[in-house]
């Protein structure tokens, strides 16, 4: 296993090209499985995530290529319907080929994911909506098995919550159901209008494209397509939030401002310098700006609120700010892993239920510790406040960096900070 070390206290000055959308390039990457014929995805991240959901194709008897962040996927021949738990454990969002495969095939049987460090994580959403499509669902040795004798067909399924996995997994069975679908409170992140682009250009008719209820007229095939993954939005967030914690002068290209309406705000309510062009935007953070950073409450919602993937990286910045804030996080309940850990650089953070109060050092309130990953965007809350740390950091199992952040120490260094992989 591989740990990464930080040198920190240095500015992050220059320009960071943003990578596609991981949470875009996943369902996306299991919509190819819908339609017979060669798709072609482009500026898919190079993830451990994206790879994962890669192998599952091939698994499945699909025949992909890579060239750069140009993706071909051949899935003419596909006819196999099963997904491992050595596959679901490693990656949950493997049940989103559920959706396309019940579709195309007319059952699947898929390990039924386990609890996470975020929290339990269920899927009863995705199972109760397949079943108003008169798809036959069990629980079997722990796999979801699904079936329908091609009689499955549209309803209307109110979601409880507006979940992101659910929405795209009904959307890609319902696009091949007979009769309409309409999926009610469903969940409006941009990742899921990238999907609804794809699916129409693959021939489906759906509307609704950003709103809380969308409309699925089911029709007999569709085709293979050419889509663009969105840039993500999360990575863009966490490397404004690093150089308001590093401090420096960075401009974010590639990316979609008006993707991050909250954080945006977030930021400039706490004093952080922010301009946004169409496809970029430049953060800066002089000494002045650092030394009079101000606490902000955040409280995490379903877009266009302020993201839960965003919630550790923005704590990092607040444990340096001038007074007090509350973190408040809806999403998930037990997302706070990152909390203990960046108490281990000297971060003031006290939790209670779904709250965390931060009392800020002040920007040199941090020093360099040994500390441990526990899941993907608490990981790179660490990275973050290693960079604006003084001294050494070192942050291991960092397998959990690599399923969604692409070359995130070569982008790092690329901006002048000091970060590099060892062994443990
Ligand atoms: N929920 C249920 N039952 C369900 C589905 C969801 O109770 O059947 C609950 C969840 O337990 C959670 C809430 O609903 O409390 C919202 O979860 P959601 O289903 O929206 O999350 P997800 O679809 O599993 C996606 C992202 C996550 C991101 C969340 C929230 C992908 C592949 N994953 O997960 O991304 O945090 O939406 O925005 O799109 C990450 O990238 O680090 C990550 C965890």
């Amino acid at each position: 296993m591989e740990k990464l070390i930080i040198e920190g206290g240095r500015p992050l000055v220059g320009e960071v090209r943003i990578s596609g959308a991981k949470n875009a390039a996943l369902p996306l990457i299991a919509a190819t499985l819908l339609a017979p014929g060669i798709h072609v995805l482009t500026n898919v991240p190079d993830l451990r995530d994206t790879r994962t959901m890669l192998k599952l194709l091939s698994e499945l008897g699909a025949v992909w290529k890579r060239d750069g962040s140009t993706l071909t996927i051949d899935c003419t021949e596909v006819d196999y319907a099963e997904v491992s738990y050595d596959l679901v454990k490693t990656m949950r969002a493997s049940v989103l080929v559920l959706g396309p495969l019940i579709a195309r095939l007319g059952k699947a049987r898929v390990s039924m994911p386990g609890g996470c460090a975020i929290g339990e994580r269920p899927i009863n959403f995705h199972i109760q909506g397949f079943e108003r499509f008169g798809v036959h669902c069990a629980l079997e040795h722990g796999y979801v098995s699904a079936e329908h004798d091609g009689t499955m067909h549209g309803a209307t399924v109110h979601l409880d919550i507006p979940s992101v996995t659910a929405t795209e997994n009904l959307m890609m069975a319902a696009v091949l159901a007979r009769g309409t679908t309409i999926i009610k409170n469903a969940a409006r992140e941009p990742e899921i209008s990238n999907l609804i682009d794809m699916l129409r250009k693959m021939g489906a008719d759906i509307e609704g494209r950003g709103g809380d209820e969308i409309t699925v007229t089911g029709v007999a095939r569709l085709r293979a397509a050419q889509t663009e993954i969105i840039p993500d939005r999360i990575e863009t967030g966490t490397y404004l939030i690093a150089v308001a914690a590093a401090g420096g002068r960075t401009t974010v290209t590639d990316c979609q401002p008006k993707h991050l309406p909250a954080l945006l705000d977030k930021l400039s309510e706490s004093g952080v310098g922010i301009t946004s062009g169409d496809s970029s935007i430049t953060v800066e953070m002089d000494p002045q700006r650092r030394a009079r950073l101000k606490g902000v409450d955040i409280k995490t919602m379903v877009y266009p609120g302020y993201p839960t993937d965003l919630q550790a990286q923005f704590m990092a910045l607040m444990s340096l700010c001038n007074g007090t804030c509350v973190i408040k996080e809806t999403i998930f309940e037990n997302r706070f892993m990152h909390v203990a850990e960046l108490r281990r650089l000297g971060a003031r953070i006290k939790t209670e239920g779904n709250s965390a109060v931060v009392t800020g050092n002040g920007p040199t309130g941090l020093s360099g510790a040994r500390v441990m990953a526990t899941d993907l965007r608490a990981s790179s809350s660490l990275v973050i406040a290693g960079l604006a740390a003084s001294g050494r950091t070192e942050i291991s199992r960092i397998y959990h960096l690599e399923r969604g952040y692409e070359n995130l120490s070569g982008k790092l260094n690329g901006l002048g900070a000091r970060v590099w992989k060892e062994d443990e």
